[in-house]
């Protein structure tokens, strides 16, 4: 097939390059680019395309296997990408002239390269797919992965490219942590982040100019390329990227338990002090439908092994003092204490704002120290503290979310190691809650 000649083809800057050039590698079958505005993704689209068309004829992939252009409404797929991906390709390298209306141009390969919108996916199944390229991923519905186009991509096994810029914690983000090292990575995923400084097409000055007009998480978003949330986070301090670290276990070394008793699911963490006294999670145990007894049992199970005995301390939910008829008139905490571990529980339950900002201080205190610091294979806290968010309207943790229970686990050790019991009644503000 014709190439185009070399002063026709346009220069990808380098991040693009980059993108581009990890195309087609089996480990990266699947690209997610997540990238800030006007970085150059639609740009880049135009250049996959092409590079589409001719893997298709290098491989001998059958002509019932199509190249989609895809962005979440035809319309908009449309007016982005039509007029530039006539554009792409040389005349002499079709076979027909483009049909205008259903926006697809014919190769003399047989090949058919195709603009969709992804608002009526449903009505795209019928071919198989040698390459789909999603364009403004983040606002595309998930299911049209799902449904049509991940199923239609296995025929000829064919690669995917999804690009866009973030809109909040939604399916755009899951598949850009399946392309990074971590515990959502998936095999034959591949993921980048570029800030649109970083595409290089639009100067500092004018973002620096749209900092100031727009809020600092829309601005983040827009520009830094950023996974926003934008109910409120309750634990607003923990990021990802500077409180996650590995946090090994080490045998012989004090282990601090926090808890929960919620039954379904029972809920800890489990942390040691690091050398330079920074907390470490290490570990998260959650029980499905449990009860203290075998939380208790599944500590010793994981802790307790031979003579790599650790010192426990667990820091309870202080409401675990209350005798409960399930138990037999026993108290959650004298069930821990009978089994030997050592109990340090507040007499009186703690304000949860207080908790909260106990525990947010401790992940990213206002002179941006930081004292906590999460393992990645804790992908349930991980979750959960980037995640819970407040009741619509409410200063209130939301309960139903399921991401309540590991927070306040957290929030109870912290809160206990922060401000003692005997402490405790103090509002953690009237003493100091610095390093
Ligand atoms: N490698 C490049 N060489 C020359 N111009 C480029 C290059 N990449 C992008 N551009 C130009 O920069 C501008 C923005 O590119 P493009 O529309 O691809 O960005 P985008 O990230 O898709 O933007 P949006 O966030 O608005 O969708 C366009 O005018 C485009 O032609
Ligand atoms: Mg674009």
């Amino acid at each position: 097939m014709a190439r185009l000649r070399k002063a026709e083809r346009p220069k990808l800057t380098r991040p693009q390059w980059n993108i581009y050039q990890h195309g087609w590698r089996p480990e990266c079958r699947f690209r997610v680019a997540v990238c800030g505005r006007r970085f150059g993704k639609t740009f880049e689209a135009q250049e996959e395309m092409r590079r589409a068309v001719r893997m298709a004829v290098k491989h001998d992939i059958g002509t019932e296997n199509e190249i989609w252009y895809g962005a979440p409404t035809f319309k908009q797929a449309k007016r982005v990408m039509w007029n530039r991906l006539k554009k792409a390709f040389p005349e002499n390298w079709l076979a027909k002239k483009p049909n205008e209306s259903e926006c697809n141009l014919t190769m003399k390969s047989g090949h058919i390269v195709r603009i969709v919108g992804l608002d009526n996916y449903d009505n795209l199944r019928g071919s198989g797919l040698w390459f789909f390229l999603g364009d403004e991923w983040a606002d595309t519905k998930p299911e049209a992965w799902r449904e049509t186009i991940r199923p239609m991509l296995s025929t000829a096994g064919g690669h995917g490219l999804f690009i866009g810029t973030p809109k909040g914690f939604n399916h755009f983000r899951d598949a850009y942590l399946r392309g990074q090292p971590g515990p959502q990575h998936e095999d034959g995923w591949w993921s980048c982040l570029y800030t649109s400084l970083a595409g290089g097409n639009i100067p500092a000055s004018e973002i620096e100019a749209a900092r100031r007009d727009m809020d600092i998480r829309q601005f983040r978003q827009e520009y830094d390329a950023s996974f926003e949330t934008y109910a409120g986070r309750v634990i607003y301090a923990f990021s990802r990227a500077d409180n996650v670290r590995p946090c090994p276990f080490i045998i012989g070394r004090p282990l601090l338990v926090g808890m929960d008793f919620n039954i379904n699911p029972m809920s800890a963490t489990v942390w040691q002090r690091e050398d330079d006294g920074t907390l470490g999670q290490v570990d998260e145990i959650i029980l499905p439908t449990s009860n203290t007894d075998e939380m208790a049992d599944e500590i010793t199970r994981r802790y307790r092994r031979g003579d790599q005995v650790s010192h426990i301390t667990i820091y309870p939910d202080p409401a675990g003092a209350q005798r409960k008829t399930s138990a037999q008139g026993r108290t959650d905490i004298s069930i821990l204490r009978a089994k030997g571990f050592n109990v340090i529980a507040s007499a009186s339950h703690p304000l949860v704002r207080d908790r909260i900002n106990v525990t947010n201080s401790m992940f990213c205190s206002a002179d941006g120290h930081r004292s906590a610091f999460v393992d990645p294979k804790c992908a349930k806290s991980i979750e959960a503290y980037e995640r819970q968010t407040y009741r619509e309207g409410t200063g209130e943790p939301d309960k139903h979310s399921g991401y309540d229970h590991i927070v306040d686990a957290t929030g109870y050790l912290m809160f206990s190691v922060k401000c003692p019991p005997q402490r405790a009644r103090l509002t953690p503000t009237r003493f100091n809650l610095g390093r």
